[in-house]
Order: structure tokens, then C-alpha cells, then sequence
């Protein structure tokens, strides 16, 4: 099985060029190596217009180059050697005068030469106008540096420097840092159409009351995220809650179990996978009042009437695709789970105690397929999703 974790990331090259989004390299820089990332960062004239060298010397503890001609350690040689060993060079910001520049191969600075020179992947994060992005020959440009396995990161859209709306925004520092994590993970997933739930859901009583769960989604949305980065074109379709989208993810918001099954539904004849993570409510008020109820003195029973079980559903279906089941039980965990997966007919289920995982931030589960039990041991969720779409992969079959 291809391990589905991300190549360590030892050394990055960090390319700045002149834009006002300098300033969030600051902050990229800082993230990496918080991550532990050895930063060499290479700045242009430019860019030190906007941010001074001392900044990034400060905050990565290494030396920063600006200056082709400078002679260095390397016996004049910078621009072949800050690059050899490193991991990769992020160019963040990459403005439009840069991005011109790297596709048709110029070198007349530092920078543009070492990634001319360089035998390790280039992943840009333009920033700029949204006139200047749009232009027919920033298009162009972008496109051949795609064609040319370079790596461009957003640009986000929102709020510009100069005032005006839209796509131009360099991304985030932490989405930055995640998608050049995330261009090191192993492509297991390539090609397949992966849909998931998560989230509790919310069954209402009345316009303002309703019955729920303490999922917080976070397993589900770590799922996703792991998918995303192993290649899988993704679809999440989520209960209540505030978690943000991870990145390349296509969300659907929904509220109650109905909603959750028909969105699933709807979209689970094109999918290769469909894993659930969801808490999804076993019942619901048999009758939503649309008003609301008042209080009364005597004692208030509410009848509740079964939602449709949305995995059982889907597992049954002639053509299903791969079905992974999650089973939170609060005892006999392993015995609990497995009957669970021979009624719902699971490849596979992912069993864990309820009160250890919901809503904390790592969890400890058990794989039960046809061949047995496999514990795993405990992880955060992250690295836990990880292994669980490798795991999944390598269950899929073959064709
Ligand atoms: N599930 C579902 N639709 C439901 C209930 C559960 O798709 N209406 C899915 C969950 O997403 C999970 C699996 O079924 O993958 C098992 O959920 P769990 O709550 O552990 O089991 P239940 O089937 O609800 O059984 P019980 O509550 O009796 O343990």
C-alpha cells in the first residue's frame, strides 16, 4: 500500500517578488518553520520595497539572498546551489511581471534563475489586480506554466489592496502551507469520485427548537481534506456546524437526516466511495410545529418517528459504490461494530468508542473488513484520515 501520509518537508526555497501580499510571506515563512521547515528565503529588488531581508533573516535564522552577483559561500554559484536539496521553491507572492518571466524561462535575477535551475517542484501563489489577472496575457502565461507541472496556488478572490473586487488575492498563509503539504501526498485516490457525510444533524420540534448531537464534524472534514489531497474529486455534504471547507472540497450544507439522504442520493450513482461519518439522528419529531411551543405545567412528551438510515440505503443499492461505515459505540466496540457491518453489508467499518471521539481532536479506532479486526493506534484526526484513505485505497478493487 502506498503510504498516504506526505513526504516529509525538510527545507523549502521561499521566492518573494514585489506586491503588497510580501507582508503575508512574513507570516508563511514563520508557519514553516513552526512546521519545523528549514526556510531559505530569495527576495527580488522588488520585493524589498515592500518587506526588508531583516524581516525574513529574523524570522527564518537563516541568511536571505537578494542578489545574483553577490559571491557567497558558493564560490558564485547561489543560483544552482540554494536550490539543490531543498524540497521545493514557493513562490509567494508570484506577481504578474514574475509569472511572465518563469514562462518563457528568463533568468536575469537571482530568483528567476534558481527556478530555471532547479531540479525540485515550483508551486506559485500569484497576487495581484484582478485586471492585471485577468488579462489575456496573464491567462496565457498561467496556462503554460500549468502545462509546464508548475504549481499555482488560488489565487484567492475578495478585497484588493487598490480597492477593487476580485480574483488576484494571494492566498492565506496556512492555505499556502497546506496546499504545498498537500502536493506531497501520494495521488491514491486519482480519478475516483469520493462523497461524504458529516456533522450531526439537527431535526427541528419547532422554528427554534430542535434535537441534535455533539458531533463536531471534525473526522468527516479530516476525511475530505485527506481525499482531496490523494487526488479524489470530493463531495461533502455536511450537517450543522462552523468547520470551514477544506481546500478543492465541493461542499452541501443540509440540516436534518432527510435532507442528509436526499443530498447523498442525489449524488451517489457517479461516486466510486461513499464513506459516512455523519451523526446522523435515528429519530425525528413525528410533527414539527410551526409555531412555537409554549410551555405548559404538566409534563411534555414528544413522539419521534425513524429517519431513513442513509448508509444502509446506499450499501443496499445495486450498483453501490465502495461503502465505509463509521460506527461510534459506547461499549463492546469491536463486537458492537462488526454486527453493525454485516447488517448494513459494509466492505468496511471504522469502529471507535463514542465518548472518546466525538468532537475531540484525535480519536482510536478499529478497521473491520472481511478479514478481521485491525486496530489502529491512537492519532489526531488528520493523520488518522490519512491512513484511513490509504487504507481504503488499497481495499478498492483493482478496476
Ligand atoms: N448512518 C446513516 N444514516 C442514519 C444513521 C447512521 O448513514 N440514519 C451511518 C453513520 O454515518 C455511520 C453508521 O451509519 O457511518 C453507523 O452509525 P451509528 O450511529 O454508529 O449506528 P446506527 O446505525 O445509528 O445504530 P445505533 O445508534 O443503534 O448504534
Amino acid at each position: 500500500m502506498a503510504d498516504p501520509a506526505p513526504a516529509p518537508l525538510a527545507r523549502v526555497v521561499l521566492g518573494v517578488t514585489g506586491g503588497i501580499a510580501a507582508y503575508k510571506a512574513a507570516e508563511l515563512a514563520r508557519l514553516f518553520v513552526k512546521a519545523g521547515v528549514a526556510v531559505d528565503v530569495v527576495m527580488t529588488e522588488a520585493a524589498t520595497r515592500f518587506v526588508t531581508p531583516t524581516t525574513f533573516q529574523a524570522l527564518t535564522g537563516r541568511p536571505v539572498a537578494t542578489d545574483l552577483w553577490a559571491s557567497g559561500a558558493s564560490n558564485a554559484m547561489d543560483h544552482i546551489a540554494i536550490s539543490r536539496g531543498a524540497d521545493g521553491i514557493v513562490v509567494a507572492p508570484a506577481s504578474a511581471d514574475f509569472l511572465a518571466k518563469l514562462a518563457h524561462g528568463r533568468a536575469d535575477d537571482l530568483l528567476s534563475t534558481l527556478c530555471l535551475a532547479r531540479e525540485c517542484p515550483l508551486l506559485v501563489a500569484p497576487a495581484m489586480n484582478v485586471q492585471m489577472w485577468s488579462n489575456a496575457a496573464t491567462r496565457r502565461n498561467v496556462a503554460q506554466l500549468a502545462a509546464n507541472g508548475v504549481a499555482i496556488l488560488g489565487p484567492a478572490s475578495g478585497d484588493q489592496a487598490c480597492g477593487e473586487i476580485g480574483d488576484g488575492r494571494m492566498l492565506e498563509a496556512q492555505d499556502i502551507l497546506d496546499a504545498v503539504v498537500a502536493s506531497r501526498v501520494p495521488k491514491v485516490l486519482a480519478g475516483k469520485r469520493v462523497l461524504l457525510t458529516a456533522g450531526p444533524t439537527f431535526e427541528a420540534i419547532d422554528p427554534v427548537r430542535g434535537i441534535t448531537n455533539t458531533s463536531s464534524g471534525k473526522m468527516g472534514f479530516a476525511l475530505a481534506r485527506a481525499a482531496a489531497e490523494a487526488g479524489a474529486d470530493v463531495t461533502l455534504v455536511a450537517g450543522p456546524t462552523a468547520l470551514a471547507t477544506p481546500a478543492g472540497v465541493d461542499r452541501v450544507d443540509v440540516v436534518s437526516a432527510a435532507e442528509m439522504a436526499d443530498a447523498v442520493l442525489a449524488r451517489v450513482d457517479r461516486s466510486h466511495v461513499f464513506v459516512a461519518v455523519a451523526a446522523v439522528a435515528d429519530y425525528r419529531p413525528a410533527q414539527v410545529h410551526a409555531q412555537k411551543v409554549k410551555k405548559k405545567p404538566e409534563p411534555m412528551t414528544i413522539a419521534l418517528e425513524p429517519t431513513v438510515d442513509i448508509l444502509a440505503t446506499v450499501a443496499a443499492r445495486a450498483k453501490a459504490p465502495f461503502c465505509v461505515g463509521f460506527a461510534a459505540e459506547s461499549q463492546d466496540v469491536v463486537k458492537l461494530g462488526e454486527e453493525k457491518r454485516r447488517r448494513k453489508k459494509l466492505a468496511m467499518l471504522v469502529a471507535n468508542r463514542a465518548q472518546d471521539a466525538m468532537g475531540a481532536d484525535d480519536n482510536e479506532v478499529t478497521i473491520l473488513d472481511d478479514r478481521g479486526a485491525h486496530a489502529l493506534p491512537r492519532m489526531d484526526k488528520l493523520a488518522l484520515a490519512r491512513r484511513l484513505v490509504g487504507e481504503i485505497a488499497a481495499r478498492l478493487p483493482k478496476r
